[in-house]
């Protein structure tokens, strides 16, 4: 946060809320899966990669929105940025899952600016306990985005080799991100606050497959 200037900050906060819910997501890298359009799916199979997407969109702006607000209170310079760096990486993931979700003619959660607004507030209450908490934090997200990710890799219709390419993608570079907020000295939390994460993830997952 920029001590001294909170109406900056305040401003700063709503841009980038703003930006994330509403503007089209900004991704530095193309989706993975290849340039050329991927080939229709059956209606079944369509509507079904269609429910797990939008998951994984949603999935990806609370993502975005969590580390907003752990560097909004961060203790130190060195964890501001890097959360802030953490959220520019998610920015590519939502891309890549917005992409996705025009092509299976879908649209994203209709509850997104909720799910922002709350895992902000989650992000922020993160950060009271301390950068090396909120790092705990971050690498506790990851590993459960993870776990997450594993069980949509297992439940995507086979014939959707594109959503399959960008959930891979997106798999590995989680992990590579639980394990940047390790070695930043990330300490790990206690198990009521892992399972309290765990049924949030839960409530808004199986939310956002259908609203
Ligand atoms: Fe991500
Ligand atoms: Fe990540």
């Amino acid at each position: 946060m920029v001590s001294g200037r909170p109406l900056d900050s305040a401003i700063a906060v709503a841009d980038r809320a703003l930006r994330a819910v509403f503007a089209p997501a900004r991704s530095s890298r193309p989706a993975p899966g290849g340039a050329a359009a991927p080939p229709p799916l059956s209606e079944t199979d369509r509507r079904s990669a269609a429910g797990l997407m939008r998951v994984n969109h949603t999935g990806e702006l609370a993502a975005q929105a969590l580390y907003h607000g752990q560097a909004l209170l961060a203790r130190s310079e060195k964890t501001r940025a890097l959360l802030m760096e953490a959220a520019r990486a998610e920015s590519d993931h939502l891309a890549w899952c917005e992409t996705r979700l025009k092509e299976l003619a879908a649209r994203p959660s209709l509850l997104n600016p909720l799910w922002y607004a709350g895992s902000f507030a989650i992000g922020a209450l993160a950060a009271l306990a301390g950068d090396r908490a909120s790092l705990g934090f971050v690498a506790e997200t990851e590993r459960q985005v993870e776990g997450h990710l594993d069980a949509h890799l297992g439940r995507l219709p086979a014939s959707d080799a594109r959503s399959r390419a960008i959930l891979e993608t997106m798999r590995a570079e989680e992990v590579a991100h639980g394990a940047t907020a390790s070695s930043a000295g990330a300490v790990p939390l206690p198990q009521p606050v892992r399972a309290l994460m765990r049924r949030t993830a839960t409530l808004m997952t199986g939310t956002a497959y259908w609203i």
